[in-house]
């Protein structure tokens, strides 16, 4: 079995000897310019459009992260008929329930205010956020809305929910659509989105919709900057429509040092960290994949490409 590999910004040798590790019967090569010999898989994030142009051979193509908008945006170069699979939770599911865990407990604790007060040598307990007040909406219910879900359940906060398609998760109100969004927003206090980026969800969160959080939201994005128009957004927070915004993504990243996001003291700013891919368990999960695929069973984590995730 021949594999080609090729993962933007990532150092090949870990990644390399992870695969190897589960995969020893396979001859995995780095993809390199020019390099057209047949392979049966491609291991891949953000490739060039030159590694998969025409590659109709391929029996799949191996996402190495969740989001598979950096990918879908080569088009035509993604050859037609061949499967793309992107990488499901794989250890990344708890860390975004630590991270919008952590960002929803601090605002509601107010631990930000007592950072200022401590600043200031000041002793003064603040009135608690009533709990009943802080509804938790997560935009997107799927592999990693329902882990951030399970991650908030024991706090106790009311929490609603946004999908496309209709859902049932027990202790979870749940909208879906478009019709459903407006209601969901009306009622949401802190707004986690963890979305893919398609076009239907692209500029998704514009001044119309931020405005109809509840008065003094919290924003939580661990899915994609191009979610929310962010002049937008700071516009809101500067009005005071919403308290402050927990950010981990961003349309420019690295986050340009002229964003005035930097110097937003309610804006938390965070590097794209909130669920890092981890090597060892997408290895295992894409090398157990590999061995369905080959005896002709089917997998889950099949992108719809209609759909864009
Ligand atoms: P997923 O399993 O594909 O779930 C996507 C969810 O979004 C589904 O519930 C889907 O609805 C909903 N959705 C999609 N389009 C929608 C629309 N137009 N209207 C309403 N709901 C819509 O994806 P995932 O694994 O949870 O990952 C989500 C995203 O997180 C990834 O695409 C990636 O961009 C981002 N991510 C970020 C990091 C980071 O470090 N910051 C790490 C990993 C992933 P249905 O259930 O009805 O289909
Ligand atoms: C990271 O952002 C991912 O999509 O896996």
């Amino acid at each position: 079995m021949n594999i080609i590999y090729y993962a933007a910004g990532a150092n090949p040798e870990v990644w390399l000897n992870a695969f190897h590790r589960y995969l020893p019967e396979a001859t995995i090569r780095i993809w390199e310019e020019g390099d057209n010999a047949p392979a049966d898989y491609a291991l891949v994030w953000k490739p060039p459009a030159a590694m998969l142009r025409g590659r109709t051979d391929l029996k799949a193509i191996f996402n190495l992260g969740a989001g598979v908008d950096a990918i879908l945006q080569l088009g035509d170069a993604l050859p037609q008929g061949v499967p793309l699979i992107r990488v499901d939770d794989a250890g990344m599911g708890v860390q975004m329930a630590e991270y919008v865990s952590h960002a929803v407990l601090r605002h509601f604790r107010r631990f930000d205010e007592y950072d200022v007060l401590q600043a200031d040598k000041q002793w003064r307990p603040l009135p608690p956020h009533r709990k009943e007040d802080f509804s938790v909406g997560i935009l997107g219910l799927g592999v990693l809305g329902n882990c951030i879900i399970d991650g908030l359940r024991s706090f106790g906060f009311p929490l609603l929910g946004w999908s496309r398609s209709a859902k049932q998760i027990g202790g979870v109100q749940c909208f879906h659509g478009d019709d459903g969004l407006d209601a969901f927003l009306s009622q949401t206090k802190v707004l986690v989105l963890i979305l893919p980026l398609t076009t239907e969800t692209e500029n998704l969160m514009d001044k119309a919709k931020l405005a109809k959080l509840k008065q003094g939201a919290y924003i939580v994005n661990v899915a994609r900057g191009a979610h929310i128009v962010e002049e937008d957004l700071l516009a809101l927070i500067r009005q005071g429509h919403i308290a402050g915004a927990t950010l981990d993504v961003f349309r420019e990243e690295p986050l340009p040092l002229t964003h005035p996001f930097w110097s937003e003291k309610r804006i938390h700013i965070t590097p794209h960290i909130s669920a890092l891919t981890v090597r060892e368990e997408s290895a295992k999960q894409i090398a157990y994949k590999i061995a369905a695929l080959q005896r002709s069973e089917s997998v889950i984590g099949v992108v719809d490409q209609s759909k864009g995730y």
